[in-house]
Order: C-alpha cells, then structure tokens, then sequence
C-alpha cells in the first residue's frame, strides 16, 4: 500500500482559471451532501481535519484539491441534493461541479459515493450514468458501514448495485472511517491503477 508523505490542500477553486495547473492526475469524489466525501479524504491521507467535514450538510461549496506528494491530487466536490439552500445557490454549486467535470482533462477517475445504508437517489443514478458515459471505471464507495450491522451488509450492497445498475462486484467498495476496512482496496485504485 502506497504510504503518503505529505498530503497539502493546494487550492481551492471555482472557476476554471483557479484550477491548479493540470500536470498531476485527478481523482474527483462525487456524491450527495454528507455522504462523507471531505472524510473519505481525510482518512485517505490519515489527517484528521486536513478536509473540512460536518455533521451538517452543505459543507464544502468549493473545489478542493488535495496534493498527496505530487502524484496525485484528490479532489474534494461540493455535494448534491442538499435541500435546504436557495435554488440560485444549488444551480450554482451544480455549475461549479459540472464545469470541472466535463472541462478536466487530467482527471483519471470520478468516485461516487453513496450512504450505505440508503437506497442511491435518482441523483445519484444521474451522476454514476454520467461518470460511466464519460468513460471511467465507475467505482462506487459506500460509506459509513459501521452504521449497519454485519449480517444487513449483503442486503444493503444488493440494494446499491441494483439501483445503480453496478456491473461488477469489485466495483462497489463498503467503508467506514471508524474501522477503515477496504482501505487498501481504495489506496490501490487511486496509487496502483494508473494508467502509465
Ligand atoms: P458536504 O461537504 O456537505 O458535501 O458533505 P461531505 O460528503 O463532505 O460529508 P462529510 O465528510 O463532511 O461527512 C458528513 C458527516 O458524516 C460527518 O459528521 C462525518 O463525521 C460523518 N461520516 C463520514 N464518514 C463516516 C463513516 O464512515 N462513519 C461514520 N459513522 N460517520 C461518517
Ligand atoms: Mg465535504
């Protein structure tokens, strides 16, 4: 398992003239509002709060690329299907995500991640559609298994795979910050897939 150096939130954007230089390959986490995309990262890079969580939605409303080392950078997204803000600013953070997105071209993977505990919303199914269409390997990460009791885990996976239409058992990764199980199933596509 690739053991990380020293992981630097290197810049925060919005549009696409702040994006840091694109010499490095992406890997962008995708999902709904507290799903757990800021946490991931952080226990990816075994820092505590270098990403900024909350138990509330609506967190983090930039983009947010972390360097690890200078391989690779781990983009932090803004979340989607977060009711309780104005329409103008949801239009806006869904601007901000979709800009990145389909203008990136060092971007290697886009992950989603849904609640496994959860049936995946029809947002959720828009967006791994999208991440499938546009080529990428369509790896879903469901966090916080350590809300569900290990005898309900098949029946939630089986829930997932089928509202996302998953093809591949190996495609869908539970996780949990808490216990940090399947780690090294994250750490290998993200340092040991690259394409070189
Ligand atoms: P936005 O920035 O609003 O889009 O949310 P986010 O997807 O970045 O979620 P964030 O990482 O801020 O986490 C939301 C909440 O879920 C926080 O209270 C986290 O502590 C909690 N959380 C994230 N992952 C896990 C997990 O694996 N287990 C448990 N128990 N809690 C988790
Ligand atoms: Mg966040």
């Amino acid at each position: 398992m690739y053991k990380i150096k020293n992981p630097t939130l290197e810049k925060i954007a919005v549009e696409v003239k702040q994006y840091p230089d694109s010499n490095i390959d992406e890997v962008a986490m995708a999902g709904r509002s507290n799903v757990g995309k800021s946490s991931l990262i952080n226990s990816i890079v075994n820092r505590r709060a270098l990403a900024r969580t909350s138990s509330k939605p609506g967190k983090t409303r930039t983009l947010n690329f972390y360097n690890i080392d200078d391989k690779l950078r781990l983009v932090d997204l803004p979340g989607y299907g977060y009711a309780s803000v104005s329409h103008s600013e949801r239009d806006k953070w869904a601007q901000t995500i979709n800009r990145y997105l389909t203008s990136r071209e060092n971007l290697r993977e886009v992950i989603l991640l849904v609640d496994i505990r959860h049936e995946p919303t029809n947002d959720d199914l828009e967006m791994y559609q999208w991440i499938l269409d546009a080529g990428f390997s369509g790896y879903v990460v469901a966090t916080k298994m350590d809300k569900i009791g290990k005898s309900r885990l098949q029946q939630h996976l089986k829930v997932i795979t089928q509202k996302l239409g998953i093809k591949d058992r190996d495609l869908l990764i539970p996780y949990s910050t808490q216990t940090k199980q399947n780690i090294e199933k994250i750490s290998y596509i993200l340092f040991n897939e690259k394409n070189e």
